[in-house]
């Protein structure tokens, strides 16, 4: 009778011990090392943090898109495949850092595509349940967000509240945000993304996936004011480039019907024009949602948040609006591991863990 209940008080303090959720690391040791893992889209990347700094970043880019002037799932989903093992392998090499040290091993999980999200998922499950330390799930965009909370000498944190335009491939937001884990979107696009309004008018004009840096590029050496396309008129602080899109194709079928080198010809002034008419649209917006809520402190994040024009409108509102702007680093802009682990950080500090049931979801709210 001893022995069993003897025996039950163990099963129960285990028991307890494992709702707790509390973090399986020796008590001594105060630094946190956490693995983060991204494969939401089409770059496989890993990196690893101390404390919320960056000890390495790795992305391992998908070259096999380009010419088909977009992702394909099914090609991206094998090249994770591919890239996942070595692409962690090297992370913790650069950081100098054994699997045994890490904390936690967190991961992407969503949106984004399925097949993509779920190769990073079942790696971080497999390696967090092999060295038997906690599993973080994180979002996607609130990563890009929060990206900017990385322990960096050359970025400054935003204080709360502050107000994001979060510019990807996949989305475009503005987030009104209170806390590390209060966030709001308060306006959206309601069809493009900024991103898929750059990458698709490339493609109209004949340029590579992803055709977002090459159109930031060709407009350096353009006159933004050369081609006027039509602006979108919607309500609020939402978002709409599908017009824009339309009136880029139906002007080029024109022009090139007259000059079947039109493009390559105007091909600077042409970048300009629709790198200016994308940044004028996020930047209107974004505006009126600063005067309406009365923040002025303004961050970008995302992919496009690497765009020099929209960059530029953002930092000469600090003086015309009195804005101050955060613009994240090059290297955190577009999807990274590093934002992931920044999200993870902030979670492991709650006690904030995913369990063995956690799965990859291709569309999530926040
Ligand atoms: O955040 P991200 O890496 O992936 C998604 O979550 O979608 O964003 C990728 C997007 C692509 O559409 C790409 O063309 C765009 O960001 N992008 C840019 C620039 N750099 C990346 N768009 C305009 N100018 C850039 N410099
Ligand atoms: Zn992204």
């Amino acid at each position: 009778m001893m022995a069993m209940t003897a025996f039950f008080n163990m099963l129960s303090a285990r028991l307890i011990f494992l709702s707790l959720k509390l973090p399986l690391r020796p008590m001594h040791q105060k630094d946190t090392y956490i693995l983060a893992i991204e494969s939401s889209c089409d770059d496989t990347s890993a990196a690893v943090l101390k404390n919320g700094y960056v000890l390495s970043n790795l992305v391992a880019g998908q070259t096999v898109h380009e010419a088909f002037g977009g992702v394909v799932p099914e090609l991206a989903s094998r090249a994770h495949q591919k890239n996942i093992v070595p692409v962690v392998h090297q992370a913790l090499k650069v950081a100098k850092i054994e699997p045994q040290q890490l904390n936690a091993i967190a991961f992407t999980s969503g949106p984004g595509l399925l097949g993509s999200l779920l190769v990073g998922t079942s790696f971080a499950k497999s390696m967090a349940m092999a060295l038997n330390i906690p599993l973080i799930d994180v979002h996607h965009m609130q990563a890009h967000v929060l990206a900017h909370f990385i322990e960096d000498a050359d970025m400054q944190k935003p204080p709360f509240p502050f107000l994001c335009l979060t510019v990807s491939g996949g989305h475009t937001q503005i987030v009104r945000v209170d806390d590390y884990f209060d966030l709001n979107i308060i306006g959206q696009t309601i069809d493009d993304a900024a991103g898929e309004a750059f990458d698709k008018a490339a493609k109209i004009m004949g340029l590579p996936y992803p055709g977002g840096p090459l159109i930031d590029k060709y407009a350096k050496a353009g006159n933004p004011n050369k081609y006027p396309f039509s602006k979108p008129r919607i309500d609020g602080f939402n978002y709409s480039f599908s017009g824009l899109k339309t009136s880029i194709l139906y002007f080029l079928q024109k022009e090139v019907k007259q000059n079947a080198n039109f493009v390559q010809e105007n091909l600077n002034d042409l970048c300009a024009s629709i790198q200016k008419s994308i940044v004028d649209v996020l930047m209107k917006k974004l505006d009126l949602a600063a005067k309406e809520t009365g923040i002025k402190h303004i961050a970008l994040a995302g992919g496009v948040s690497a765009n020099s024009a929209l960059r530029e409108a953002l930092k000469k509102r600090e003086e015309s609006l009195g804005y101050t702007a955060y613009l994240p680093k090059f290297e955190y802009t577009t999807d990274n591991a590093a934002m992931i682990g920044i999200v993870a950080y902030h979670k492991f500090l709650k006690g904030d863990f995913a369990n063995e049931h956690v799965s990859a979801k291709a569309r999530m709210t926040w």
